[in-house]
């Protein structure tokens, strides 16, 4: 018996995708971004989280899995070296032009996984450009698409798992929950404990709403959080618990991604 294709897009020939395509018009597309996580985190935690996720979901849906979108909208972490971001309307272009592209290839039903915060806005913009130019401008050939962003960690087997491992501590950069999957996918490479313990929680700014990355710009940033963390205790992560996270939210992501496909 030949193995199963994987569920990489990049993997595949052009005739396999017209082939896939006669059986299903999706695909999920993981996003997430490259920047700080803390001084003992890694820069690509939020693609390598998303990716995992994305995998693991495709091939459990039976769906296949476009590139990712490394970078993301990351503006208020440059102020630590290695981080890399798009601007928002770079964002918005590019994620216009991929679905452009797999929507003019037959696919007519696009889920991101979405692995970083500040992508959240510019995604849901970019789907609303789409959505826009096909409203101003019908085309007699248009066939239904349909667009989807789910963040990993608010799938609710794997939300309710990190809120129970991590309760507080899980804060809302460089969190346990991303440090920890990214512990069980890169062993050798994350060590929670060199995360030391937590400093004293910087005053809370009542002009920061939390939730969708909503900071101020690169300076400001560096200055209310100086190690890089945003009210989270990483050391807490065990390759244990990011393995058991990364399944749930896997899992979650696939049931979510067989009822978008089934939706009316
Ligand atoms: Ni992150």
């Amino acid at each position: 018996m030949s193995k199963p294709a994987p569920p990489e897009l990049v993997l595949r020939t052009w005739p396999e995708i017209e082939t896939y395509l006669a059986a299903s018009k999706g695909i999920i597309v993981p996003a997430g971004s490259v920047e700080q996580h803390g001084v003992a985190g890694l820069l690509g935690t939020d693609v390598l989280c998303a990716e995992a996720v994305a995998r693991r979901a495709a091939e459990a849906a039976g769906a296949l899995m476009g590139p990712p979108i490394a970078l993301g909208m990351a503006q208020f972490n440059l102020g630590f070296p290695g981080t890399l971001t798009l601007r928002p309307t770079t964002l918005i272009a590019l994620v216009v032009d991929y679905v452009s592209s797999l929507a003019r290839g037959g696919f007519e039903r696009i889920y991101f996984v979405n692995g970083h915060g500040g992508n959240a806005a510019p995604i849901r913009s970019a789907f609303q450009e789409i959505y826009a130019a096909r409203s101003l401008h019908p085309g007699e050939r248009d066939r239904p698409l349909f667009l989807r962003l789910v963040n990993w960690w608010d799938v609710a087997a794997a939300d309710a798992l990190r809120k129970k491992l991590y309760a507080a501590a899980e804060g809302f950069h460089a969190t346990p929950s991303e440090v920890a999957i990214t512990a069980a996918l890169h062993p050798e490479r994350v060590r929670p404990a060199a995360f030391g313990p937590a400093p004293p929680a910087p005053p809370e700014s009542a002009l920061i709403q939390h939730g969708g990355d909503p900071y101020f710009d690169a300076a400001d940033h560096r200055r209310r959080y100086p190690d890089g963390r945003v009210r989270s205790d990483p050391a807490r992560a065990t390759a244990a618990d990011g393995a058991a996270l990364l399944e749930a939210a896997a899992q979650g992501v696939a049931a979510d991604y067989r009822a978008f496909l089934a939706a009316a």
